[in-house]
């Protein structure tokens, strides 16, 4: 069974649903991503698989256990870590206090957790005194990523963490994220840059209308003339 397994999910905000029938699954240390249209459902379904939306139909189980009827908070500590596509620090605290926010969980000692974040993202010790607000758009989203480690999460959900930034930096960020799976967490990730992201990615899924549209690893969907056609540019 799949470390994560969130199966047949449906629903949305109000009465219309926006996802139906949606199966996202990720492997113990694998890279699994989300791509799509915009207004796919792809937040819908990381919100839905992190208990922040009420869901009609589905299941999810993390290492086994269900949890579908578990808060987020509830989640978080279970093992999950969610970077949402917006609003994903505290803009005017410094870098350091939205780390020490994010192991609000944690009664233990989160001081090595955060020298792992520093050594993840060094730029981040620099700036640790500086306000996470004056950060340039790909430092945020170190910021955002470290918050969400400091509870060592197990399962890290990653909604567009390469929005905005330039091509050298989502690399980079690619490159942190493949280390962070490397230390068995497995990742969930969103993408707008689908291409660069199905490279990196064990399992792709392509979400159209809150379905699943295509599912197959990364490199398969990046050979399907279905998929370069429709989703990829060709
Ligand atoms: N809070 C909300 N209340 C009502 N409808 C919403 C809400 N958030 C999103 N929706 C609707 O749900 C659908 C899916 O939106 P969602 O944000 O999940 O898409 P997405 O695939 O993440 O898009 P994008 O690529 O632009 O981030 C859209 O039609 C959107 O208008
Ligand atoms: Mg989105």
């Amino acid at each position: 069974m799949s470390y994560l397994s969130a199966t047949n999910m449906t629903g949305g905000y109000g009465k219309a649903d926006i996802l139906h029938d949606c199966t996202l699954t990720v492997d113990k240390g694998q890279i699994a991503v989300i791509v799509g249209p915009n207004g796919a459902g792809k937040s819908t379904a990381m919100k839905a698989v992190f208990g922040m939306l009420g869901l009609r139909a589905g299941q999810v189980t993390l290492d086994g256990t269900d949890i579908s009827a578990l808060s987020p908070q509830d989640r978080v500590k279970k093992g999950m870590g969610f970077v949402p596509q917006v609003n994903n620090v505290f803009p005017t605290m410094t870098v350091e206090e939205n780390l020490e926010m994010g192991a609000f969980i944690r009664n233990d000692n989160y001081r090595v957790t955060m020298e792992q974040v520093f050594d993840l993202f060094p730029i981040l010790k620099d700036k640790r005194r500086q306000n996470a607000g004056e950060l340039s758009g790909g430092q945020r989203q170190q910021v955002a990523v470290g918050r969400a480690l400091m509870t060592q999460p197990k399962l890290l959900m990653l909604d567009e963490p390469t929005a905005g930034v330039s091509p050298i930096v989502m690399d980079e960020l690619f490159d942190r994220i493949i280390e962070v799976a490397r230390t068995g967490i497995s990742i969930l990730m969103v993408e707008q840059n689908a291409r660069q992201a199905l490279e990196i990615a064990d399992k792709g899924y392509v979400l159209v209308q809150g379905a699943n549209k295509y599912t197959d690893t990364g490199q398969a969907l990046l050979a399907d003339p279905d998929v370069r056609r429709t989703f990829l540019g060709g």
